[in-house]
C-alpha cells in the first residue's frame, strides 16, 4: 500500500472523530493520541469482543483490573529495569535517533521487496508455466538475494542474542545502511535504551521513591496470580485476563497508531503446569488466530512469525503479523513465559507463590503462557483494513469504511427523508425505542443521498430511512452499508432485524 494511502487512513481518522493527535492545539505531542466519538466506540467495541471471548466464552479464565503503578521491586523481579532495553543509534548529520535493529530489519525488508518483485516479473511473464521452486534455486538474482537474506538474519540473530551491541554497528556499518534524512552511514556507536518512564510518589525529595508507568500489563496479573487463584478457588490450568494502558519511552515513535508512547493492551495469563507449555503455547497460537478470522477479515492479513531473540522471560514467542498499510508487523504476541516472573516475584517478596495440585500431590511453581495484543494496533487493522474506495456505477465513486459490523461505532443511522410532514417526529419514536440497545444516530440534515455517504464514511452497518409511505403502511426501507441494497420491512421488525444481523455469536462461535 503506498504512502498516499497510509495519509488517507490518517486523514479519514480525524475527519470522522475517530483518532486526534493529542495537545493538536500546541502542535501536538509525538506517539500519544487521542480517540474521539467515533473512535472511542470502535475501541470499546473491540476491547467487548476481545474480554468477551475471554472471560465469557472460557469458563477457567477470570478478568482483574490493576493500578497502572506498583511497588518498584516488580519491575527489579521482572527484569525490566535490567533488560527491557532497545539498542539506538544517532546519525551525526542529521542528529536523528533510531532503533539500530529496526535499521536493520527494514534493510533485510528491501532485499525481501526487490526478490518479491522479481517473482511478479517473472509470475507475470510465464503465467501458470511458471515454476516458483526452480526459479528460487536457478536464477542468479533470486539466489544472490536469497543468500543475501540469510547471511543478513543469521548475523542479526546472533548479535541480537549475544547482546552484541559493536556487531549490530558492524552489521549497519558493512551493509551501508544509511540514513533516510541525511542520507549519510555517519553513525554512533549503539547504545542500550531503558523503555521505561520513571516518575516519582511523595511530597518532598528525600521521602519520595521512584516508581514507574508500568510498560505491560501482565506484571499486575502476576502481582495478583495468589490472591485469584486462592479467593476464586482457581484449578490450574486457568487464566488471568486484563485491559488496560500500558508506557513506554519509545525511541522512535511513528506509523500512527502502530508504535505509541502511552498505549492499551489486552492480554492473558494461562497458568499452567511445568512441562505442558509446549501443549499450551500451541493451543493458545491457533486459538488466537481463530479469533482474529472470526471477524471476517481476509486469512491472507496474517502470518506467523517467530522471534529472532527471545525476550528475557520466555522459552519460546512468537507473534500474529498483520499485513498493515506498511507491511507486515507485529500485532499480536504469544509468549511460553516459563516460570520466571512468578519465581522472581517469590525470590524477591520472600513470599511463597506455589500451587499444590490435588490432582498428583505436587507442589510447584506454574508456568504460563502469555497472549498480548496492542488495543490501539488492533484498531489500526481493522481501521486501515476496511477503508476502501468504491467505483460506483454511473462512474462515481463513495469512501466506505466496511468495519465488522459488530465493531461499528453506529449499528444503525436514523434518516427521516425530509424534516416536514411528521417525518421526524415518526424517525424520532423509531430512535427512541432502538437507543436502549444498539448505539445509533440520528440525522435529518442534507439530501439523502449525501447522509447514505456520510453513515458510510463512518461505518454504521444500516441505514434506515423513514419517508411518507412509513406513516402510511408503518414501513420503512433498511439500507445496507456493503451491498447498498435496500429492503422494505414493518417497523415493528426493525429491533428484531438488527438483532439478529448484529448477534455476537455469528462472530465469535
Ligand atoms: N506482556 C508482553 C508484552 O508486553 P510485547 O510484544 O512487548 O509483549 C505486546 O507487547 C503487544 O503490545 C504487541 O504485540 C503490540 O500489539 C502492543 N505494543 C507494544 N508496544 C507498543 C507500542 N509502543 N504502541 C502500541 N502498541 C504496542
Amino acid at each position: 500500500m503506498s504512502e498516499e494511502k497510509f495519509k488517507k487512513i490518517i486523514s479519514h481518522a480525524k475527519e470522522y472523530g475517530f483518532i486526534f493527535q493529542s495537545s493538536d492545539i500546541y502542535d501536538g505531542l509525538s506517539a500519544v493520541y487521542d480517540y474521539g466519538q467515533n473512535g472511542v466506540h470502535l475501541k470499546n467495541n473491540i476491547k467487548d469482543y476481545w474480554w468477551k471471548s475471554m472471560v465469557q466464552l472460557n469458563d477457567n479464565i477470570v478478568g482483574i483490573d490493576s493500578a497502572i503503578f506498583s511497588h518498584p521491586t516488580t519491575w527489579k523481579s521482572s527484569g525490566h529495569l535490567d533488560a527491557f532495553n532497545d539498542p539506538l543509534i544517532d546519525n551525526k548529520d542529521s542528529k536523528k535517533r533510531y532503533r539500530a535493529d529496526n535499521l536493520i530489519e527494514d534493510f533485510i525488508q528491501k532485499i525481501e521487496n526487490k526478490l518479491i518483485k522479481e517473482l511478479n516479473k517473472q509470475k507475470k511473464r510465464f503465467g501458470v508455466k511458471f515454476d516458483e521452486k526452480t526459479f528460487l534455486s536457478t536464477n542468479e538474482r533470486a539466489l544472490k538475494y536469497t543468500n543475501q537474506i540469510d547471511e543478513l538474519k543469521s548475523r542479526f540473530k546472533k548479535a541480537l542474542n549475544n547482546d552484541n551491541l559493536s556487531e549490530l554497528k558492524n552489521i549497519i556499518s558493512d551493509n551501508n545502511i544509511i540514513c533516510p534524512v541525511s542520507g549519510s552511514s555517519n553513525w554512533t556507536d549503539v547504545k542500550q535504551f531503558n523503555l521505561m518512564f520513571k516518575t516519582q510518589v511523595g511530597a518532598s525529595k528525600e521521602s519520595s521513591s521512584d516508581l514507574y508507568l508500568r510498560p505491560e500489563t501482565a506484571q499486575g496479573i502476576f502481582l495478583n496470580y495468589l490472591n485469584v487463584q486462592k479467593t476464586g478457588r482457581m484449578k490450574i490450568p486457568f487464566g488471568i485476563a486484563q485491559i488496560g494502558k500500558a508506557f513506554r519511552n519509545e525511541i522512535v515513535a511513528r506509523q500512527f497508531i502502530f508504535r505509541m508512547r502511552e498505549f492499551e493492551q489486552m492480554e492473558m495469563q494461562f497458568f499452567i503446569k511445568p512441562g505442558e507449555q509446549k501443549k499450551w503455547y500451541e493451543y493458545w497460537k491457533e486459538n488466537r488466530m481463530k479469533w482474529h478470522l472470526s471477524l471476517g477479515i481476509k486469512g491472507d492479513n496474517y502470518k506467523f512469525h517467530d522471534h529472532e531473540k527471545l525476550a528475557h522471560y520466555a522459552d519460546a514467542a512468537c507473534d500474529i503479523e498483520f499485513n498493515f498499510p506498511f507491511g507486515f508487523k507485529e500485532l499480536e504476541g504469544i509468549h511460553s513465559r516459563t516460570n520466571f516472573d512468578l519465581s522472581n516475584h517469590e525470590k524477591f517478596s520472600s513470599k511463597q507463590i506455589k500451587y499444590f495440585d490435588p490432582l498428583d500431590q505436587s507442589k510447584y511453581t506454574p508456568y504460563v503462557v502469555e497472549t498480548s495484543i496492542g488495543l490501539d494496533r488492533m484498531f489500526l487493522a481493522i481501521f486501515s483494513n476496511s477503508l476502501i474506495t468504491e467505483k460506483l456505477d454511473g462512474g462515481s465513486e463513495r469512501i466506505v469504511l466496511k468495519i465488522p459490523k459488530i465493531l461499528a461505532p453506529n449499528k444503525c443511522a436514523i434518516l427521516p427523508l425530509v424534516k416536514k410532514d411528521g417525518l421526524s417526529e415518526y424517525a424520532n419514536n423509531i430512535k427512541d425505542k432502538l437507543k436502549i440497545k444498539f448505539k445509533l444516530t440520528y440525522d435529518e440534515k442534507d439530501a439523502i443521498g449525501r447522509r447514505y455517504r456520510r453513515q458510510d464514511a463512518l461505518g454504521t452497518p444500516y441505514c434506515i430511512t423513514i419517508d411518507h409511505q412509513s406513516i402510511e403502511d408503518n414501513t420503512v426501507t433498511v439500507r445496507e452499508r456493503d451491498s447498498m441494497k435496500q429492503e422494505r420491512i414493518k417497523v415493528d421488525l426493525i429491533e428484531e432485524f438488527l438483532v439478529k444481523s448484529l448477534d455476537i455469536s455469528n462472530w465469535l462461535q
